[in-house]
């Protein structure tokens, strides 16, 4: 692809900003700049909140100078939008240009906001031209492309920043403190239940995440957020994995259970559509409309596929055991179509016990698709001896709980230094996703997987300090079980 196949992009747009920019080069105006520098490869969903804050909250000390995708359409979507911001344009790129956008418009930093299973290859394209990198999760999808980036970080002595928001929802980061307090005492074992309602959950099932080579399944692009924070709670790292994982409800055996015929290709052409209940309009809703549904010329991508389709191979059900280097032991839990959806987890200590809730939506309405929100959020402590004391939840505003919020000013503006060092580098990024992939492994062998067979050269990350604890007791670990 070349710039010729962005001619559906306004041309007074392209050549205004691509003019501009031009002549910024020729007279060295970049380097007199003091604001950040970005490009944004991946202008879908998620780049909108980026592309928000740094043209809104943030835009004294940040710019986009360029925007980059495979779909010209999104990529002219995104260069409008910015523009009308009153922001200074970025120039427009298709994927293929990547490099020579890098070399263009010299960005300090890139932010990968584009499907999973492509993070590594943009990630280490953006440190070997000498920018930093800040990439949404997972950080890739498989132990041989985080190998790669880890590889990319050695050589290149560049920056990543996995962007786990999940870290800074108030409430998670007040249960990371409880932790650090010492409380509980030394925390042994993990009892961590996600649930994913008929509405969040399905919607996987319709998207590119639906194909386990764009998104390494839920275990690897939902599960990170997950697997992420207890790393980042107990402050250590996952060692061994074990797990079983299959897909129950979102098959076509189910469609017929609920009277429909079977599967169709998609809910805008569906047959079925009135009989459906997880049927799903893309056309209502004019974000999403002007997103996908008007873009799809572009790249025949769509976004309200049928969720009982046969060929979807990632799984809905899955159980997770993980052994850490300090010995405690994780039981994890995910499924995707349940009656509300949140989670639920349970720490237990030495000194007691501490049982952390959050219930974002109490149920789905169907085929309106209109969940009830709730955002219930319970915290208590129970020592093993002792009443029980409930917890007064710190509150945020904004998406993710508020964690987008805060993790914006960390990146973005002047946050302070942060004592419970939650910025994420590659480390992090590594140690999350890999105990997904081991777990998709599993799936597949029925062995047990370490996570140190499947990358070299990873070292823990820069850790909160945490109360002291006794060394493990060494386990035998049997890799082989029947
Ligand atoms: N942290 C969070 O809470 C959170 C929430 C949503 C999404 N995400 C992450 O953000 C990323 C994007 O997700 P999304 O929901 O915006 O998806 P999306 O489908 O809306 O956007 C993805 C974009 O990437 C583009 N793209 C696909 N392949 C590409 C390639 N090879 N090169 C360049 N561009 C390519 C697509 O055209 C699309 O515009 C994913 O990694 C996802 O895991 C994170």
């Amino acid at each position: 692809m070349s710039d010729k196949d962005f001619g559906l992009i306004d041309r007074r747009t392209v050549l205004k900003a691509a003019g501009a920019a031009g002549l910024m080069l020729a007279t060295g105006a970049y380097a007199a700049t003091s604001r950040k520098r970005y490009a944004v490869v991946g202008v879908g969903h998620r780049a909108r909140m980026y592309m928000n804050a740094i043209t809104g909250k943030y835009r004294d000390g940040n710019e986009i100078v360029a925007v980059c995708d495979t779909n010209p359409g999104r990529v002219a979507r995104a260069v409008r939008r910015i523009s009308e911001t009153g922001a200074s344009q970025p120039r427009p790129y298709a994927a293929a240009d990547f490099d020579r956008m890098i070399r263009e418009t010299k960005p300090q930093f890139v932010l990968v906001t584009t499907v999973d299973a492509t993070h590594d290859e943009y990630i280490v394209r953006a440190l070997e031209a000498g920018c930093d990198v800040i990439t949404e999760k997972p950080m890739t999808t498989t132990a041989e492309k985080a190998q790669r980036i880890l590889d990319a970080v050695k050589r290149t002595g560049r920056h990543i920043r996995v962007a786990f928001n999940y870290r800074y929802t108030p409430p998670r980061t007040q249960v990371k403190e409880l932790l650090m307090s010492g409380e509980i005492g030394d925390v042994l074992s993990v009892d961590f239940t996600w649930l994913l309602n008929t509405v969040h959950g399905a919607d996987y099932f319709r998207r590119w995440h639906s194909n386990k080579a764009n998104s390494g399944g839920l275990m690897v692009h939902k599960s990170t957020h997950h697997f992420d924070l207890v790393n980042w709670w107990l402050g250590a790292q996952p060692e061994l994995v074990h797990a079983f994982g299959s897909r129950q409800f979102y098959t076509p055996e189910t469609a017929k259970r609920m009277g429909l015929q079977g599967h169709h290709q998609r809910c805008l052409t569906c047959p079925e559509k009135n009989k459906c209940n997880f049927y799903f309009d893309l056309a209502a809703d004019p974000g999403l409309k002007e997103l996908y549904l008007d873009n799809e010329q572009h790249d025949g991508y769509f976004r309200d596929q049928c969720i009982w389709r046969p060929e979807i191979n990632i799984e809905d059900t899955m159980n997770v055991m993980v052994r850490y280097d300090n010995g405690v032991q994780l039981k994890y839990a995910l499924s995707a179509y349940d009656a509300w959806e949140g989670y639920h987890i349970a720490f237990n200590g030495t000194k007691g016990r501490l049982e952390h809730r959050i219930v974002e939506s109490a149920g789905a309405a169907g085929a309106g698709q209109v969940q009830s929100k709730s955002n219930e959020v319970s915290t208590r402590i129970i020592p093993l001896r002792g009443a029980a004391r409930d917890i007064e939840p710190w509150v945020g505003t904004g998406g993710h709980g508020g964690g987008d919020n805060v993790m914006l000013d960390e990146i973005f503006g002047d946050a302070p230094a942060d004592k419970f060092k939650r910025i994420s580098d590659e480390r992090a990024g590594a140690y999350s996703c890999l105990v997904g992939i081991a777990a998709n492994r599993c799936f597949e062998t029925g062995n047990s997987v370490r996570i140190a067979d499947l990358v070299t050269g990873l070292t823990p990350p820069d850790r909160a300090p945490m109360p002291d604890r006794k060394a493990p007791v060494p386990m035998p670990i049997r890799v082989k079980i029947p």
